[in-house]
Formats: structure tokens, sequence, C-alpha cells
């Protein structure tokens, strides 16, 4: 049996604009499993970012349940729900900025402040997500001396730095260009080997062929689930078939 990290209850999130109700998520159950690499698919406006936030406890639900971990996060205050991003969730959304007075090294070291993590081996943790972001010479610049692919990998090796059980991504690779693209697609692999939870929305096929599941989203409900085995490069050719067959049935 699959350990469901996260599970909704009927979510349902809905945008008052104009005095016009936009209902965005529509009654959703939905299990997100523990160390799966779920990317999540679908037409522009969808509601994949819509569905990210709430899932991740950055913004409340309508009606419904989230539950992380088996207990219902929607109804916490808001210091908790701040206490449990922090501890183990891990984001990279492009709403999400760096601090702009602190330089690169100093971003991505900030979310350990107040933890109790192993100095040594945090030195030693940004240091390799430096190396393998390229950012090793831009570690002492301020965000805004660097270009967006650059933010943007600062942001995930950020991210990352407190070890997140999950991480959530919208997009992450939509700034960079291809070879930077699968420097992140390989480390959200690695991760998700070793039992952390990725989960990431995209539109981009070769991102798409890192999870071992992809959900299509369309007009806030689940119109597709498709499972597959593990990604390796070997199989990639056969697994893009096999992706892009799904993908064009839903209509993407
Ligand atoms: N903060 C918001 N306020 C009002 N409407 C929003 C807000 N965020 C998203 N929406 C609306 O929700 C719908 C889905 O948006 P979004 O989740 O961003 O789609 P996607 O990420 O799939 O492109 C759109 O109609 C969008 O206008
Ligand atoms: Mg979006």
């Amino acid at each position: 049996m699959r350990n469901a990290i996260i599970k909704t209850e009927l979510l349902c999130k809905s945008f008052i604009s104009d005095g016009e109700v936009n209902n965005v998520i529509k009654n959703l159950d939905l299990e997100i499993y523990e160390g799966d690499f779920t990317v999540i698919m679908g037409s522009s406006g969808s509601g994949k970012s819509t569905l990210l936030y709430t899932l991740s406890g950055m913004d409340s639900v309508t009606t419904g349940k989230v539950l992380f971990e088996g207990a219902d996060i929607t109804s916490l205050k808001e210091k908790e729900i701040s206490k449990l991003r922090k501890e183990k969730l891990g984001f990279v959304f492009q709403g999400i900025n760096l601090i702009p007075n602190l330089n690169v090294y100093e971003n991505i070291l900030s979310p350990t402040y107040k933890t109790r993590a192993d100095r040594k081996k945090i030195e030693e943790k940004i240091a390799a997500l430096l190396e393998k972001m390229e950012l090793i010479s831009h570690k002492k610049k301020l965000p805004n001396q660097m270009s967006g692919g650059q933010r943007q990998r600062a942001a995930i090796c950020r991210a990352l730095i407190n070890n997140p059980k999950v991480l959530f991504a919208d997009e992450p690779t939509g700034a960079l260009n291809s070879s930077q693209g699968q420097s992140v697609l390989d480390i959200f692999t690695k991760i998700s080997r070793e039992g952390q939870s990725v989960v990431m929305v995209t539109h981009d096929l070769k991102a798409a062929l890192r999870g071992n599941r992809i959900i299509y989203l369309k007009d806030g409900r689940i119109d597709g689930d498709l499972k597959l085995d593990e990604y390796n490069h070997e199989n990639e050719k056969e697994r893009e078939e096999t992706v892009y067959k799904f993908l064009k049935e839903k209509g993407w």
C-alpha cells in the first residue's frame, strides 16, 4: 500500500471577480503519494496553479479539506501553517521572490536560520546545490544583479535546503534554457528517488517525462491520471510516445 502524504476531500476553490463566482477547483478528491514525482498538466487556465496553492497551504480553500500526513491543514492557524511550510514543504513558485537585500548564499541559507540542522552539513549542501545549479560565481550577488534564470535557480536551491517532505514547483523550468532545465529536473528526479515527494506543474513535455504519474486537469477536475514506471534516459523515447499519446487524447 502506498502512503498518501497529501489527500484532498471534495476540495473546492472559487474566486469572486466583478461580482461573478469563478469555480476554479471543483470537488476534487486527490491523493498524492509519498516519494512520487507527480506532474500536473492541463491547458492554461485549467486551475493548475490554484490547485498547487491550495494543496500546499499557501492559499485557503473555499470548501473541502486538504490533509497532510493525515491531518487537516485547512483549519490550521496562520502560525501553525507557516511552521509546517517551513519545516516540511518547499516551494518553487513564480510569486515567491528571493529576499532582495540578501545575497544568493544568504537567501539559500535563510530557511535554516531557526532550525537545529548541523551547520557543517548545511554548508556542504549549499555548496553542492550551488555547483549543480551553476551559481558558484554568483553566490555573493544580490537578486537584482542576476538574470531571471539565475534567480529561478537560486530559488530552487533555497526550496531544497531544508530537505522538504514535499516540494511544490510551478513551471520550474519555464525561465531556464534546456541544459539548466535538465539540471533542475535531475535534482527533482534524484530527491524523489530518495523518498521526497515532488508535485510539479508544467507544460513542458520533456519535464513531464520525469514524473511517475501525470495528472491532467481540465476545467478544475481530474480528467486523466497516467501512471508510469521509473524514469531513465534509456526509455525516454518510448516514454515520450506514451505521454504524448495520453496528452493528445486529453486535448492538450
Ligand atoms: N487570485 C486570483 N483571483 C481571482 N481569480 C484567480 C486568481 N488566481 C487564479 N484565478 C483564476 O482561476 C483560473 C485558473 O487559474 P490558474 O490556476 O492560474 O490556471 P493555470 O495555472 O492552469 O493556468 C483562471 O480563470 C484565473 O483567472
Ligand atoms: Mg499556472
